[in-house]
């Protein structure tokens, strides 16, 4: 095999907007870092550049809604994002920012060399304006009904319901986000990058060059993308907030270029080339081979919402630009959440920054417990579908897998050696080796290999398990072998005269035997486990009283990783249990609302959520219930309630009047979603001031385990007003 000089390794930049989720970073980081340090521990040249993507509406989207300017939220959010990351062990060589100068500097110098090469041209088009606030409405700033998936909450640049990147045009119904109004048609010119151009070079490269080698997903979505006809896309934005459009040399365009920022997605791509200009000049190199050499094998990380611009738009930008393009683009499919899908807006998420509080926190049990969550993630990686994140599951990968395989086989090796071989490496005796020590020992080699491979076809979660799979082989033979039975027999031996002392010395040397190829095994499942579980690497490392260099990937597959006689630290646990308490804490957290949360033991692993509703109230007498008085109404209005995140101000019509409730629905439903549905009312609850409106009553809604609402109305339409019993 021909082996590429360099590497550059690049995650998705993620928005500076907010704080990042689990999802986020089974996606594209962790995968990326995976990589990275199977890479750099194999002693490649390999750079691994992210940071934070600091532009487009997104991020004055969430200066509103925090009450800020959007400098203050990158300022907030960057250092957090890049804490978090480093908590959980993803080692960028360098985590830069496109607010960075240099970032600035160097997305405009890639526009003016595609613009004055003529690769850009430039269009008067009419795009949708909002009269209110007077300001054109870019990407996040104009939202509607996805033509692909009929979600009514899309963006003008993408619907994040199905992932399908948009154009405002596209979007049925516009809604203006600034004033809610529906927005008019406002003429502007803007710069155009010709994708319809680059078609045939876009076919031959992706389905030609690697239709074959590329993920099957990736390759399909970029096939119907282009199968469906490339149209121009548009570069440019009229915003305040970005890089500035730089000034044209070309007679009469400079006036255009006014007010109008880089469009996000055309800068922020660029942002890794930046990022490896700063890492460059932090460490006196030259980032130049990294992005314009053929030696240079570049690899994009990320998740399937990125795939066009990674696969299509960015690598048409670096091709018209003489730069290397991506060697491969692996990327994840979503990761659900407790039978969910994972959302911001719904609040239905596992942030990162939550976990490193609950999990890693020394009091909680520091980065063992990182490394507890970078094996789920894994494990359920969603390489070629959606997967899911349970909590019940991601106890059992802990409990049943690390803790109860993978550490203690290297416990049992560690307090065996220490009890029956003095505290030291005990030397192979290869005269009394067996077929069980052969095929041990076989094993480590093979699975040297096949770990390797899949990495090389970025397989991380077969990877892995293969890793494990070695510890649980070792359990197996160490199972087989039973040094302690022979033990015992020895010192049973030791009260007998034995003439020439042989059958005490052929056990001690089948104890040897055994502790030795398990010893060496458990370094060499250091050197494997390594790119995925870096602490947990680190500790085998010190328990073993080697250095960091012995996870070398040259010494996989090597059983002279520790020299006979030298001795060991007591053992020491590499992982500590989940507890139910703490799993059940995590569910209620989540569906924060649902009061009784139960997990029993032992339940078997289930694909929907595992939290239970247990409470059952005391007994009531019919009289009671009969003093209810329900009815069906419709609701006719529902608007926001101001200052108030869960309210929802109703207007229901029993028939006989039109009441006016307050609900606490407002996390679960958009008011315009709900008008026309049928309800049960209960209308003879005592009136109720709430937020200064008085509220007639209450609808019933079912609530599920995950605390999600549901409407409880009639299988058909039936007249306002009918009694409910
Ligand atoms: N910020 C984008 C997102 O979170 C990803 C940008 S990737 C880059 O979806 F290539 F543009 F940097
Ligand atoms: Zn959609």
């Amino acid at each position: 095999m021909n082996l590429p000089q360099r590497y550059l390794i690049t995650a998705a930049l993620p928005y500076a907007n907010g704080l990042k989720h689990i999802g986020h970073l089974a996606g594209a980081y962790l995968p990326a870092d995976i990589y990275t340090r199977y890479l750099r521990a194999q002693k490649r040249d390999v750079v691994f550049v992210c940071g934070s993507d600091e532009h487009g509406t997104a991020i004055p989207i969430q200066a509103t809604k925090e009450g800020t300017t959007a400098q203050a939220i990158i300022d907030k959010y960057h250092p957090i994002i890049k804490q978090n990351f480093a908590h959980l062990g993803i080692s960028f060589d360098i985590y830069h920012r496109t607010s960075a100068a240099i970032h600035h500097e160097t997305a405009q110098e890639f526009f003016t060399a595609l613009n004055d090469n003529g690769h850009l041209i430039t269009k008067e088009t009419e795009q949708y304006y909002d009269e209110q606030a007077q300001s054109f409405l870019a990407d996040r700033f104009i939202k509607g009904t996805c033509p692909n998936c009929a979600y009514d909450g899309a963006y003008g640049d993408q619907c994040e319901n199905c992932g399908k990147s948009l154009s405002p045009d596209e979007l049925i119904n516009p809604v203006s986000t600034l004033s809610g109004n529906a927005p008019i048609k406002k003429l502007t010119t803007h710069w155009y990058l010709p994708l319809n151009k680059h078609e045939d070079f876009l076919r031959k490269w992706i389905i030609e060059e690697h239709g074959n080698d590329w993920r099957a997903n990736v390759v399909g979505q970029c096939k119907s993308w282009i199968d469906g006809g490339l149209q121009p896309r548009a570069v440019t934005r009229d915003l305040d907030w970005g890089v500035k459009v730089p000034p044209s040399k070309v007679q009469g365009e400079s006036s255009l270029t006014d007010g109008k920022v880089l469009y996000v997605w055309f800068d922020a791509p660029i942002g890794y080339i930046s990022a490896t200009k700063q890492w460059a000049l932090d460490n006196g190199k030259d980032w130049k081979p990294y992005w314009e050499s053929k030696d240079t094998k570049l690899v994009h990380f990320i998740g399937k919402d990125n795939i066009v611009f990674h696969c299509i738009i960015f690598p048409v930008m670096l091709q018209l630009h003489g730069n290397i393009l991506p060697e491969n683009v692996p990327a994840n499919e979503f990761m659900n959440l407790e039978g969910d899908k994972m959302s911001t807006s719904r609040n239905w998420k596992l942030e990162m920054d939550d976990y490193i509080n609950d999990f890693i926190k020394p009091e909680n049990g520091g980065s063992q417990l990182a490394d507890s969550l970078r094996y789920y993630l894994t494990l359920i990686a969603p390489e070629t579908k959606d997967s899911e994140f349970t909590w019940k599951g991601f106890q059992d990968a802990n409990n049943n897998e690390l803790v109860s395989i993978f550490g203690n086989f290297i416990n049992r090796a560690l307090v065996l050696m220490h009890k029956l071989c003095k505290g030291k490496v005990p030397p192979l005796h290869t005269a009394v080796m067996d077929e069980l020590d052969h095929e041990a020992i076989a094993n480590i080699k093979s699975t040297k290999e096949k770990v390797e491979k899949l990495l090389e076809e970025y397989k991380f979660r077969d990877a892995l398990f293969e890793v494990i799979n070695l510890a649980r082989i070792g359990n197996q033979y160490m199972q087989k072998k039973e040094p302690w039975i022979v033990a015992k027999r020895l010192s049973a031996d030791d009260g007998l005269l034995t003439l020439d002392g042989s059958k005490n010395r052929v056990d001690q040397q089948l104890i040897d035997n055994c502790l030795h190829i398990c010893l060496q095994l458990t370094a060499n499942l250091a050197v494997l486990i390594n790119p995925f579980l870096p602490f947990t690497a680190k500790k085998i490392c010190y328990l073993l009283k080697v250095v960091d260099k012995v996870l070398d990937w040259e010494n996989a597959g090597s059983m002279k990783l520790l020299s006979v006689g030298y001795s060991l630290r007591s053992p020491e646990l590499l992982f500590r249990k989940i507890e139910d308490e703490e799993i059940a804490q995590q569910l209620a957290k989540l569906g924060e609302k649902v009061e009784a949360i139960k997990v029993k033991k032992d339940e078997p692993v289930m694909e929907q959520p595992t939290a239970k509703i247990v409470s059952v109230k005391p007994v009531i007498e019919f009289d009671d219930f009969a003093k209810i008085d329900l009815k069906v109404g419709t609701i006719v209005a529902a608007e926001k309630v101001a200052k108030a995140d869960k309210l929802l101000k109703l207007q229901v019509d029993l028939g006989f009047e039109t009441r006016t409730i307050v609900s606490g629905i407002a996390m679960h439903f958009e008011p315009s979603k709900i008008i026309g549905k049928q309800v049960t009312v209960v209308c003879n609850l005592a009136p109720r001031k709430m937020r200064g409106i008085e509220s007639n009553g209450m609808i019933l809604m079912a609530e599920d385990a995950a605390g999600k609402l549901h409407f409880m109305n009639p299988e058909t339409a039936i007249d306002n007003g009918s009694g409910v019993s």
